[in-house]
């Protein structure tokens, strides 16, 4: 954590120092959980991780979903964040959100937008979440609605950011870094800027899901790589002039754009240093990724269980040796491990490798190679 500047009120400060244990594997319990808390979904994105469209048929009840909430209080998971799908589909998601922030847990949650009114917001805010993620690919409502599969998708999210930032809640956009939302990025930048947007989350393309089945998905996938590490160059350019770090990320997992710099008024150390900071593979050091009907998957970008809440605990899914292994090595991303090997526990074959090289390996036509698509 010596790569950014920092005001010394932060540069001591216990969240750092949790962050640097995280990221040396040493925490006895994780610090985050991502919750795919429905796969329904209003859109139809093209290259969904999570297959969205319809619920499954064994999501977790709300009373089944309050008992895991108390397990991640327990456990002492500070950050949940409720992702789907859809998460406002989901009809007691405001009482799953009251219920994590009554039990301490700094709650978010990842929308594409669509369902975002004004009294939306309000109900969000009343029940004590406290940030707002939207997914925007471009400003361009062609390009956006081609990617999500609806018209009007970028009229919704582009609202939902609005009412997010009027009624003060914590908004951060979720651009996926492809072809073609690649030269929207200066754009979206400023734009986010301007509007009071408080982070940029940054993400590569993960050939899983929908986005699999091109002819030869993992050559698609190294190509993401390039795209993704491309489109944070780009970013830099507009970023640094202003005060603002691009982290550096040589795995080439999501990252997290802080756009208030220390200085401003609103800047927020605590969500800054502690979420936007958990660079590298997040498996086995910082997240819990909990599928909706309570499976636990390594990694939230494919589909390896690891043990489900239904039956276990947090703290027992958490000691689950391929947790330990990643926690142990440096294995570069779990996700591309099992894309270009099938292999959950060997370490990612791209990584640290130049993508001329990995491309001049690659037999044409490369499939992942153990991904079960989700029937729906
Ligand atoms: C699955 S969505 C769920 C939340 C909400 N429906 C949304 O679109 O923001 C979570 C995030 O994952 C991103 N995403 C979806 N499929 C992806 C993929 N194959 N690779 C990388 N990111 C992906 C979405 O764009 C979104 O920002
Ligand atoms: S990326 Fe989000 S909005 Fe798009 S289909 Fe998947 S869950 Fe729905």
């Amino acid at each position: 954590m010596t790569d950014v500047a920092q005001p010394d009120l932060v540069r001591n400060s216990w969240m750092l120092n949790l962050i640097d244990e995280a990221k040396a594997g040493r925490l006895p319990t994780p610090t985050f959980a991502s919750w795919l808390i429905t796969r329904a979904c209003n859109l139809k994105c093209y290259y969904c991780f999570a297959s969205a469209r319809k619920k499954d048929p064994d999501e977790l009840t709300t009373g089944e979903a309050m008992r895991v909430i108390e397990d991640l209080a327990d456990t002492g998971v500070f950050y949940l964040s409720y992702i789907g799908g859809e998460p406002l589909l989901r009809k007691d998601i405001y009482q799953l959100i009251d219920y994590s922030t009554d039990l301490g847990i700094y709650t978010g949650i990842h929308t594409n937008g669509m369902l975002v009114r004004e009294d939306t917001v309000a109900k969000l805010k009343d029940v004590g979440c406290q940030i707002l993620g939207v997914s925007i690919d471009s400003h361009d409502p062609i390009v956006h609605d081609r990617v999500r599969g609806v018209s009007g998708s970028l009229v919704g999210a582009k609202r939902a950011v609005l009412e997010s930032v009027k009624a003060g809640i914590r908004c951060s956009i979720r651009i996926v870094v492809t072809e073609d939302s690649l030269p929207a990025l200066p754009d979206l930048f400023n734009w986010a800027r301007d509007t009071g947007v408080e982070e940029l989350i940054i993400i590569p393309i993960f050939m899983v899901g929908r986005a699999a089945g091109t002819p030869d998905d993992r050559r698609a996938d190294i190509l993401g790589k390039e795209l993704f590490w491309k489109g944070l160059d780009v970013l830099r350019e507009v970023a640094n002039p202003l005060g603002i770090t691009v982290p550096e990320e040589k795995v080439a997992c999501c990252v997290g754009i802080e756009l208030n710099t220390p200085d401003k008024e609103n800047h927020h150390a605590g969500h800054a240093f502690g979420f936007e900071r958990s660079t590298g593979c997040r498996v086995g050091k910082f997240i819990m990724n909990i599928q909706p009907n309570g499976d636990i998957f390594s990694c939230p970008f494919v589909q390896h269980k690891i043990g489900s809440l239904r039956t276990q605990s947090v703290r027992e899914i958490w000691a689950h040796p391929l947790l330990r292994a990643a926690r142990e090595g440096d294995m570069g991303c779990h996700a591309r491990s099992i894309i270009h090997t099938g292999r959950p526990d060997v370490v990612d074959p791209t990584y640290n490798r130049s993508t001329e090289d990995l491309l001049a390996e690659l037999p044409a036509g490369a499939k992942p190679l153990s991904l079960t698509p989700i029937q729906n």
